[in-house]
């Protein structure tokens, strides 16, 4: 019999039209956000309001707790949930602030950012097919993640004059006998909106009604400025219902550490520990004890931080509104999301002829789902300086138009 050669097998194997990468990744848009800063990148004296993290760097003494953890040897693995130590504290921070108790040992996963903690839940809550309600505008991740677990983002619109908070009938139009989870997020990216206790009561209501398990994104929790944001976590009646996703990136200013944590119930963040495992092992083990020092030292920075983008929130909403540009005062989070409906361009020119003209980057709404159409975030976590840069050439951008 005549050997196979090489190529003829190659050729049996691979014929050229077969499909090399999965229909739902290759169908997937990159993220809004990513595609306008390719459009930046390498522009001279641009003034930056488009991203999305602290321009603080991370307190000293958590840098420290970092850098001491390496000098002791503690460069292993640590547990797949993450240091003990971590999270008893995590289970402490939680008790305290969004009165909420949860079992460091067995409901509480240490993650990779709270980006991972999303990933996490939507993966093991959702089946194929299975639908999962988004609010527009929202996070950029949800809806990817969502339809990357195999789900169904079904978008749920909300409106300026609802406070970017989901109305009850809308989210009962929106469920079939196929949703399974629902997520949101308060503070909120990219409004800036928080939730009343009123409204988060009758999402925990809906949520139980219809038998789903709610993500809830706190990422922001700690950063609110006129009193602060209700928390999922704290109504009783939903724990069985609730995975909270939060982390350190954000109020702690540690992005870069790549820090989230999530509470639940324990069938749930069993099966959120199971593709942890597999896919991740364990958070970095000298950001665990970063974190850690954060948690137990770290409140004293958190609220100087939180003051400083307090004074830089009233400004930029302050001067949005003075140059007609109507901008719903953000309560939470730091970014504003002013409508640019005024000036009778759509979100992304608006964006995009304000870079070319002026220099300032701020990101158009659509990036966040069709209902942020008529609005651009702009991230207030960024200097004084720049902010009063940036509002001059805006307005002058406005007048010129
Ligand atoms: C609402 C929200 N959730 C989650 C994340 C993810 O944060 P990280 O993975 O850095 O913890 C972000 C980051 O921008 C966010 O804005």
């Amino acid at each position: 019999m005549k050997p196979q050669t090489i190529e003829s097998s190659q050729e049996t194997v691979s014929p050229p039209s077969r499909r090399r990468v999965n229909r739902v990744i290759e169908a997937m848009p990159p993220s809004g956000i990513r595609k306008f800063f390719d459009l930046v990148m390498g522009r001279p004296n641009v003034v930056s309001l488009g991203v999305g993290e602290p321009d603080f760097v991370t307190p000293w003494h958590i840098c420290d707790a970092g850098i001491h953890s390496l000098e002791m040897g503690k460069t292993s693995y640590s547990s797949n949930q993450g240091i003990t130590e971590l999270r008893e504290e995590i289970a402490a921070y939680l008790k305290r602030v969004h009165q909420a108790e949860y079992n460091p040992a067995d409901q509480i996963i240490v993650t990779v950012g709270g980006s991972e903690a999303l990933d996490l839940a939507f993966r093991a809550v959702l089946e194929p097919g299975d639908q999962a309600l988004v609010v527009d505008p929202s996070f950029v991740s949800y809806a990817p993640l969502a339809a990357m677990a195999g789900g169904e983002p079904v978008r749920v619109a909300t409106t300026q004059e609802e406070g970017f908070t989901p109305r009850i009938e809308d989210l009962e139009r929106a469920t079939t006998e196929r949703t399974r989870a629902i997520i949101v997020n308060y503070p909120n990216n990219p409004t800036g909106a928080t939730i009343t206790q009123e409204k988060l009561e009758a999402i925990a209501q809906f949520t139980l009604d219809h038998d789903l398990i709610l993500i809830s994104d706190e990422m922001y929790h700690p950063l609110t400025y006129e009193g602060t944001s209700p928390t999922f976590a704290a109504l009783p009646e939903l724990r069985d219902h609730l995975i909270l996703v939060h982390g350190f990136s954000k109020a702690w200013a540690m992005t870069g550490w790549r820090m989230g944590f999530t509470a639940g119930p324990v069938d749930i963040i069993n099966g959120m520990l199971k593709i942890h495992q597999y896919c991740m092992m364990c958070a970095s083990t000298p950001s665990q004890f970063a974190a850690l020092e954060a948690l137990r030292h770290g409140a004293d920075e958190v609220e100087k931080m939180r003051r400083e983008y307090d004074a830089r929130r009233r400004f930029v909403v302050h001067h949005f509104n003075r140059i007609g540009l109507d901008c719903p005062t953000p309560y939470g989070a730091f970014y504003a999301f002013p409508s640019i409906r005024s000036t009778g361009l759509s979100s992304e020119d608006f964006a995009q002829r304000l870079l070319e003209r002026e220099n300032v980057a701020v990101v158009p709404g659509t990036a966040f789902g069709e209902c942020g159409e008529g609005h651009i975030r702009c991230s207030y976590a960024t200097s004084m300086a720049d902010l009063r840069k940036a509002m001059q050439r805006i307005e002058s951008f406005v007048q010129s138009l």
